[in-house]
């Protein structure tokens, strides 16, 4: 079994960071963990290369991380919520999921990737609704062929308690990692 997680913090010890290490303890298989503020890759341009040809123009870390993505069975997204989204750079890397999209809506493909699982960890210090940022992720997943998403993991109040601390979140994540074994 194959996981790839994205992660939208740029904290290591923080609290994206503390979730996605106990769900690593908890998940057997190989899993490739990207760091959204440290990886080498441009944001999409909407240059519309893809509107005509397959792949994209621009050659940086992404091609390698397509062959991660076209060869794993799971993609989690972990980010902290910034200003109710997901963090900048998290969706500025996957901005190049644009791609596959133009690849089905204007040349008629399909999309690359396999059938996958997927599933949600989302941190927050508390303020406003987390809902904007639940729905960028599961349009993320979805362009990533996510077909069956497990309920988002939330901890949205992190300004009070650390994301471990909430109440049943060691067997929320453990439901998470049986859901992505199955
Ligand atoms: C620029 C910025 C914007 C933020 N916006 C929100 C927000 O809209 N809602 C919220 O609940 N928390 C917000 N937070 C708080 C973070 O989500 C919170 O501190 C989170 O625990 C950070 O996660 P991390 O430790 O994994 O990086 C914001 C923090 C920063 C730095």
């Amino acid at each position: 079994m194959k996981t790839v997680i994205w992660n939208g913090s740029p904290r290591k010890k923080g609290d994206t960071a503390s979730l996605i290490q106990r769900l690593r303890e908890l998940l057997p298989g190989e899993i490739t963990e990207i760091q959204a503020y440290s990886c080498d890759i441009a944001p999409c341009v909407d240059c519309r290369y893809c509107w005509e040809h397959s792949g994209c123009c621009r050659e940086d870390g992404w091609q390698e991380l397509e062959k991660t993505l076209l060869s794993c069975d799971n993609v989690v997204l972990a980010s902290p919520i910034y200003f109710s989204e997901i963090t900048g750079p998290l969706l500025s890397v996957l901005s190049r999921l644009q791609q596959y999209f133009c690849a089905r809506f204007f040349r008629g493909e399909s999309s690359p990737f396999a059938p996958k699982k997927g599933g949600i960890l989302l941190v927050g210090g508390g303020d406003g609704s987390p809902r904007r940022a639940l729905e960028t992720a599961e349009t993320l997943l979805r362009q990533m062929n996510c077909r069956e998403i497990f309920p988002a993991i939330l901890c949205h109040n992190t300004n009070a308690a650390a994301a471990l601390e909430e109440p049943g979140i060691t067997e929320r994540l453990q439901a998470f990692a049986d859901f992505l074994k199955l």
